[in-house]
């Protein structure tokens, strides 16, 4: 697959409730390598095995929750091209300036059906993951340092209208739809895995009556061990455990799911099968949605359905 709009989640900035107690856990616990602060006041991490400056920020607020999740596209052309393109659709974009970032380029903010913000962007500095690219080790000291995720992978974001939602990334953004759960009459979707790459999903969006709401993001594992020693870490640390380990029959991740200080969810994931775009959508029906999110113990976890930021 050539790789030539949108590239990949890119960013995902999150409020949390007690901000020194955040960056602890995130540092420390999560193990994300702090890159920078701003005069906002915001906290900026990456993940180990990420190259460019920043993919999760923080920054303290009176509610949990996600302000935006963002898009790195492939170059300034490309984020030209689909702000006209999402223009034409009949969506109103704004331009954020080079720099109201730490590090990050000239960003293309738009809001989806579901309330949820959603930007793009072509440039954020490339600081490495400090292994070099000449004869590079395969990983580092920042590897062992708390859960020590590798990317930030995917969202999962809760609202409403998401078949609209669906046709925004298919039609205009470049999206193809891997999975989805149908509605308990049949008839429409519940849930949609969409991907803009070879990842069984780059994010994903349930239908929800409240907008804007944050499920998870979710942070990629090497191994089922390291997923393993995730769940060790998070007990270590007295971290609250929504479901796992197991694994999902949705996209076949094996997963935790566990809440930061804030009680924002977020996910250690790894696995799951390598889509195409002309790959047939797989189609879970709603009386199976509990092995679809809990392949194992076949269960539908409340949680899963209403605890949402
Ligand atoms: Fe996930």
């Amino acid at each position: 697959m050539a790789m030539t709009g949108v590239l990949r989640p890119g960013h995902a900035q999150v409020r949390v409730l007690d901000l020194e107690a955040s960056i602890k856990f995130y540092r420390d616990v999560l193990g994300l390598v702090e890159t920078g602060r701003d005069a906002q006041g915001r906290v900026y991490f990456k993940c180990w095995d990420e190259r460019d400056h920043s993919s999760y920020v923080i920054r303290e607020a009176d509610s949990a929750g996600i302000d935006f999740f963002g898009f790195k596209v492939l170059d300034k052309a490309t984020l030209d091209r689909l702000e006209a393109d999402l223009r034409a659709y009949g969506l109103a974009t704004t331009r954020i300036p080079a720099g109201e970032m730490l590090e990050t380029g000239e960003r293309v903010r738009f809001q989806l059906p579901s309330g949820h913000l959603i930007e793009l962007y072509a440039e954020k500095t490339a600081v490495g993951n400090g292994l070099g690219t000449t004869n590079p080790a395969p990983w580092g000291a920042s590897r062992e340092h708390g859960i020590a995720p590798i990317r930030l992978d995917h969202g999962l974001l809760y609202g409403p209208n998401i078949a609209e939602v669906q046709k925004i990334f298919v039609d205009v953004l470049g999206f193809y739809l891997v999975e989805r759960v149908l509605t308990e009459d049949g008839q429409t979707s519940a849930a949609v895995w969409l991907s803009c790459s070879h990842k069984v999903h780059d994010i994903a969006f349930a239908e929800y009556p409240e907008p804007g709401k944050l499920h998870h993001c979710s942070f990629l594992m090497e191994s089922w061990e390291s997923v393993l020693r995730a769940g060790d870490i998070m007990s270590m640390n007295k971290v609250a455990v929504d479901i796992g380990p197991t694994r999902h029959g949705i996209t076949r991740g094996c997963t935790i799911y566990a809440w930061d200080p804030s009680g924002n969810r977020f996910e250690t994931f790894m696995g799951g099968y390598h889509p195409y775009p002309d790959y047939e959508p797989l189609t879970w029906t709603f009386d199976n949605f509990g092995q679809g999110l809990d392949y194992p113990q076949r269960k539908l976890h409340e949680t899963f359905l209403t605890v949402v930021t």
